[in-house]
């Protein structure tokens, strides 16, 4: 077990006791109504992940949940820092909450996440954004119930923003939004400050879940007949480093496939430094391991490639690629690039082009670069306009559909297993395959949450119709 377990425990069964209290506090407010919180995620996966905690906190104290904000007694947003573009979002609804708290002052406003997590965000919350009662960042998720309790009885604006890493709370009650699909966080935290990034900065250092603990979740999750469990981290080739036992990511791989059970098993994100064959192995061997590798590149450059910090090169990246279609012939890749880092050339962004074409990705997430303040990127000179920065990604984003339209045409008449997930707006059923790639068809909304083969029979450039196959 993790050295730090036994003083987590005590803290969460402070937190239990706040949360009683908190319940207390409610009843005699609201009684004998329910009191409503909206709760809206901004980000990525472990983001969301948070959410399902905190509106599992929010339950035990007594919260019911609404989709429409003007019925909330508590709004809480889980915001994201990623981009300035992200933020820019979550600062323009804030400020849209300035009416709502005038039309009911009784509502409570609260702001988590990891933008938060920032001194200079914090600051202009409280300088100004007065309607916002309470503030909390990244590490003291776990710390709701007190906190609510603080903001509901204190008579004051609650900031709570500690910079040190939070060590891990396990048994935090959690909500999950889906029956059958779920996320699974494996590890918090990430060590390996992209000079463009900002998730180091507002998410502290890496930490790794016991894997006794992840196993036993894992375990439960297929007993109430989840379909899809998703192993999340920043990192998670990296899992296990500074755990006492003998385990790494392909390992912890191995023992969730022994689960009994019929799910698949998917995982995010894979850094290319970290990426081992006995990883590649393990996914090819383990039946339940989705058929897909979301591994970002970022960059086809290498000089660009030193300048992010990511340690490894095109080579390096494309042995990866080769070994992994070598082992698993079916494999759907994905990746995340950034286009414009600072000082990159046309000729380096062709780099990036070539790279696209000869790994011929299923899809790709584009993003323009976008300075984060407190990042080593962010103060390196930046002469390429955004203007320019917009063509090459134009350019970027034709050629990845030229490749996904090929891709996807390939698949035509072929069968599929997929997890189905919703009804579409044509009113088909929907799903994705194993390869994350979107299908729709005709079908019972009864199928819902279960496997079911799908022909493909009209291939588009990003997603599929077919039909069902018995
Ligand atoms: N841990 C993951 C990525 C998490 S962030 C990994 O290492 O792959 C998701 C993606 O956002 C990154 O892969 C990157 O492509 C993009 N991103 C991160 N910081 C950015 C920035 N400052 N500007 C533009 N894109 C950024
Ligand atoms: Fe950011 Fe790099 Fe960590 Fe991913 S690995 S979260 S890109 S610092
Ligand atoms: Fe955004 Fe934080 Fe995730 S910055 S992408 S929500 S780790």
């Amino acid at each position: 077990m993790a050295k730090d377990i036994q003083p987590a425990q005590a803290e969460q069964a402070r937190q239990e006791e706040y949360s009683a209290l908190v319940r207390t506090v409610l009843i005699s407010h609201f009684d004998p109504r329910e009191p409503l919180a909206f709760v809206h995620t901004y980000g990525c996966q472990g983001n969301v992940a948070d959410s399902e905690r905190i509106k599992g906190m929010l339950g035990e104290m007594g919260y019911g949940f609404t989709d429409n904000i003007g019925d909330a007694d508590l709004v809480l947003y889980n915001t994201c820092a990623i981009r300035e573009h992200a933020e820019d979002r979550v600062f323009g609804n804030v400020g849209a909450l300035k009416n709502l708290k005038k039309a009911k002052p009784s509502l409570k406003i609260a702001l988590c996440g990891c933008m938060m997590q920032q001194q200079h965000v914090a600051q202009r919350i409280q300088k100004s954004y007065p309607f916002v009662d309470l503030v909390f960042g990244t590490h003291v998720i776990h710390r709701l119930p007190e906190l609510m309790y603080r903001t509901l009885c204190g008579g004051s604006r609650v900031f709570e923003i500690p910079s040190e890493d939070g060590k891990i709370v396990e048994n935090v009650p959690v909500r999950r939004d889906s029956d059958f699909k779920a996320w699974l966080p494996i590890m918090y935290g990430c060590n390996n400050f992209c000079s463009y990034c900002i998730v180091p900065y507002v998410r502290g250092r890496e930490r790794s879940r016991d894997p006794e603990i992840i196993i036993k979740e894992a375990e439960e999750l297929a007993a109430q007949g989840y379909k899809e469990i998703t192993l999340l981290g920043q990192n998670v080739n990296s899992y296990g480093k500074g755990l006492d036992c003998d385990i790494n990511f392909a390992k912890l791989l191995r023992r969730l496939n022994d689960i009994d059970g019929d799910f698949q098993i998917r995982f995010m994100t894979s850094h290319p430094k970290d990426c081992t064959f006995e990883l590649l192995d393990a996914m090819a061997e383990c039946g339940k391991a989705a058929k897909h590798l979301h591994l970002p590149v970022q960059s086809g450059n290498d000089r660009v490639l030193k300048e992010m910090n990511r340690h490894y090169d095109r080579e390096k990246y494309l042995e990866l690629i080769h070994y992994a279609r070598e082992k698993m012939p079916d494999l759907s890749i994905t990746s995340d690039i950034i286009v414009g880092f600072p000082g990159e050339t046309y000729e380096e962004f062709c780099d990036t082009l070539s790279l696209v074409e000869e790994v011929e990705y299923t899809s790709l997430f584009t993003f323009i670069y976008s300075p984060r303040e407190g990042t080593k990127a962010a103060k390196m000179p930046d002469p390429v306009t955004r203007e320019e920065k917009g063509a090459w990604f134009k350019e970027l984003c034709q050629l990845q559909e030229s490749i996904a339209g090929r891709r996807t045409a390939a698949m035509k008449g072929k069968v599929y297993r997929v997890l189905c997930e919703s009804i579409s707006d044509k009113g088909m059923l929907s799903g994705r395959t194993e390869g994350n790639v979107i299908i729709e068809f005709p079908g019972s909304p009864d199928n819902i949450g279960k496997f079911v083969n799908v022909k493909v029979t009209e291939p588009r450039t990003w997603m599929l119709f077919g039909e069902e196959v018995k």
